[in-house]
């Protein structure tokens, strides 16, 4: 499970960087995996509002953002932002993050798809600010919850602190460590403690796919699921695509990727493959069960929509009977 943080500091080792270090680190101890964007090292171009995005469902602009950064979001279950507050809000650079993110608002609204695992997906903000109003964090509030319902993230919280100014403010406070373990364990815990599933075929291009988001979607709280193929194909079966989409979920950006890889960080306790014979994976402890599933890969779109329908139902079962 991926931990994504995005340190908004341009101030390379001030309060924003140990709070968010501090975090991540806690996270990490609990077992999740973890990945901290420095976003003022970043080549981040602001929205251009060109609107490619709401018609066409992706941005057009080419940086870190298409690289590294929206895979990265796609593929984190937790955003944690952190920021400064700068004039009421979070700092240029993380808003021009922010700003780009509208990509996934679009796709979300205007397409009307849904990430499958927006049921897990969780959104957390960390901030400082110098003063001590009242209002110090509304306004940083706000469009946090704006951006982690744009990405498909449910608001999970917040950590913040007045009267942190000097850059060596924040790792003086005398409850900021105690605070950061207890909110980590909070946040990440329940999301740790999920049953592991692996969904398998040789390509995991196509029918380990739709199962794999199937239980995302119907059940990422509770399960923790992952997908790989024995031979894995270059990109997602564009049929898949298209059959999944009419049932609102979206696999466009979905890569696939080797059962080595998808075991490295999460040891499943069930097995699931989808008829792919002598190629299973064996994983030790790990329960096995065979789909026997029929390759719908390049037969007529009514045969893939039959096979989802199908996984679909499997998948429902299973869930039924894990819990
Ligand atoms: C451009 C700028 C704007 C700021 N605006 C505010 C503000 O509106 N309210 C506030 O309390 N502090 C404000 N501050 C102070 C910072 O939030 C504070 O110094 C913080 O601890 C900096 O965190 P960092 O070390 O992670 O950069 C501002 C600082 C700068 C440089």
């Amino acid at each position: 499970m991926l931990v994504l943080g995005f340190q908004g500091s341009p101030r390379k080792k001030g309060n924003t960087f140990f709070l968010l270090s501090a975090f991540m680190a806690a996270v990490e101890k609990l077992g999740a995996q973890i990945r901290i964007i420095d976003v003022a090292q970043k080549k981040i171009t602001p929205c251009m509002e060109y609107v490619v995005c709401e018609k066409k469902g992706y941005c057009p602009i080419d940086d870190d953002l298409k690289t590294e950064i929206y895979p990265l979001i796609r593929q984190a279950e937790v955003v944690v932002l952190a920021s400064p507050i700068f004039f009421y809000n979070m700092t240029a650079q993380l808003k021009a993050v922010v700003d780009r993110c509208q990509t996934f608002w679009a796709r979300k609204y205007k397409l009307k798809l849904s990430d499958p695992a927006k049921k897990t997906k969780r959104g957390f903000f960390l901030s400082v600010g110098a003063t001590r109003g009242k209002n110090l964090f509304e306004g940083l509030q706000l469009t946090a919850q704006y951006f982690f319902d744009a990405i498909d993230a449910q608001f999970a919280g917040s950590l913040t602190y007045r009267g942190i100014e000097g850059p060596k403010d924040m790792a003086r406070h005398p409850t900021v460590l105690a605070d950061v373990e207890k909110a980590a364990a909070g946040l990440i815990q329940p999301l740790l403690d999920r049953k592991k599933i692996l969904f398998a075929c040789r390509e995991n291009a196509c029918r380990s796919q739709m199962a794999g988001a199937f239980a995302q979607y119907l059940a990422g709280d509770k399960l923790e699921v992952i997908n790989g193929g024995s031979q894995p194909a270059d990109k997602v079966n564009p049929d898949m695509v298209t059959v999944m989409h009419e049932t609102g979920i979206d696999m466009a950006f979905r890569v696939p990727q080797s059962i080595e890889s998808a075991i490295s960080s999460t040891i499943p306790q069930y097995i699931v493959t989808m008829g792919c014979g002598e190629e299973c994976p064996f994983v030790p402890g790990a329960q096995m069960r065979d789909w026997d599933l029929p390759d719908p890969a390049g037969k007529p779109l009514d045969f893939m929509r039959q096979v989802r329908d199908e996984i679909e139902n499997r998948v429902k079962s299973l869930i039924k009977e894990l819990n």
